[in-house]
């Protein structure tokens, strides 16, 4: 079978994948590179049995994965669990629609409605860009001095990206948060991420530290994964007194610091993935 693989720069993750398929006799790997490739609308004819995605910028992402669907190849993760997982407006309202618990969200489309929404829901909340990963540009707010202050400069300074206000209640979560990571029907793995800062990416320093995958654990992440549309996601959690909220759902997950972390071959669960969809696209 035909595997493309798509991607940009080969990151530790990408390595890891690449090698894992090295050792599947039954798999050609074909590399795809979104700085090279040129699709031809009406006229692409792909020869794969399935495309695993592995880009680092979103949208090149999810246009990519919508013309190879296009032209008859099945994707992993497939374009509407990219466009949902990309778009953390659109992943809060999957979660919603499928009853998922998560934190309070207020959507505003203007600088005083946003600010309404900020005081209704009362201090501290956090904006975040709807689209955007890594814990950049999210800003938690304390107070209306704040509030004002960030609002104007988004507005002034900002892109049409942060014209969206996309705002939620700030979760005290103890210093960490849970990142879990579902493949296909399995939550195989999932780490606690420490921080002091309350951003607790590993992007951003967040210590990373093996997380048992408990019933719960395992169910509200399950039903994360479905409410986005399925396939290879990460979830992040926060644990709450009242029981656990999903942050966000990434679609294009990153694990190199969770297998030694969990014990657990993370990449070779993602690579009999792929391999048994491509079996059943054949
Ligand atoms: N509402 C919140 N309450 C508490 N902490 C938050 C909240 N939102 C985000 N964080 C912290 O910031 C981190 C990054 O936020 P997240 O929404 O996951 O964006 P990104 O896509 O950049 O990872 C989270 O892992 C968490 O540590
Ligand atoms: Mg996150």
């Amino acid at each position: 079978m035909r595997i493309g693989f798509l991607h940009s720069l080969i990151r530790k993750d990408e390595k890891l994948l690449i090698d894992e398929f090295r050792k599947r006799a039954d798999a050609e790997l074909v590399p795809v590179d979104d700085r090279k490739i040129t699709f031809t609308l009406g006229n692409d004819k792909f020869d794969f049995d399935v495309v695993l995605e592995r880009c680092i910028n979103h949208s090149r992402a999810l246009h990519a994965l919508m013309l190879f669907e296009s032209s008859g190849i099945r994707c992993i993760n497939n374009s509407q669990v990219a466009l949902t997982c990309g778009d953390k407006l659109l992943t809060s309202r999957a979660l919603v629609q499928h009853g998922v618990p998560q934190p309070q969200v207020k959507v505003a489309f203007t600088e005083t409605s946003a600010l309404q929404a900020i005081e209704e829901m009362g201090y501290p909340v956090v904006i975040k860009p709807a689209v955007g990963s890594w814990g950049r540009l999210i800003a938690k707010i304390n107070d209306r001095d704040a509030a004002e202050a960030l609002l104007e400069h988004k507005k002034v300074l900002g892109s049409y990206h942060h014209s969206i206000f996309y705002i939620q209640k700030y979760v005290e979560k103890n210093g960490r948060d849970i990142r879990s990571f579902v493949v296909g029907d399995d939550c195989i793995a999932a780490i606690y991420r420490s921080s002091e800062h309350w951003i607790t990416n590993t992007a951003r320093g967040g210590e990373a530290t093996k997380c048992e995958v408990t019933d719960e654990i395992r169910d509200i992440s399950l039903k994360a994964a479905h409410a986005v549309g399925g396939g290879i996601v990460a979830i992040d959690i926060f644990e709450t007194e009242n029981g656990l909220l999903v942050n966000e759902v990434n679609y294009t997950m990153e694990f190199k610091n969770s297998i030694d972390t969990t014990g657990v071959n993370i990449p070779a669960h993602i690579v009999d993935y792929v391999i048994k969809t491509a079996r059943e696209a054949q």
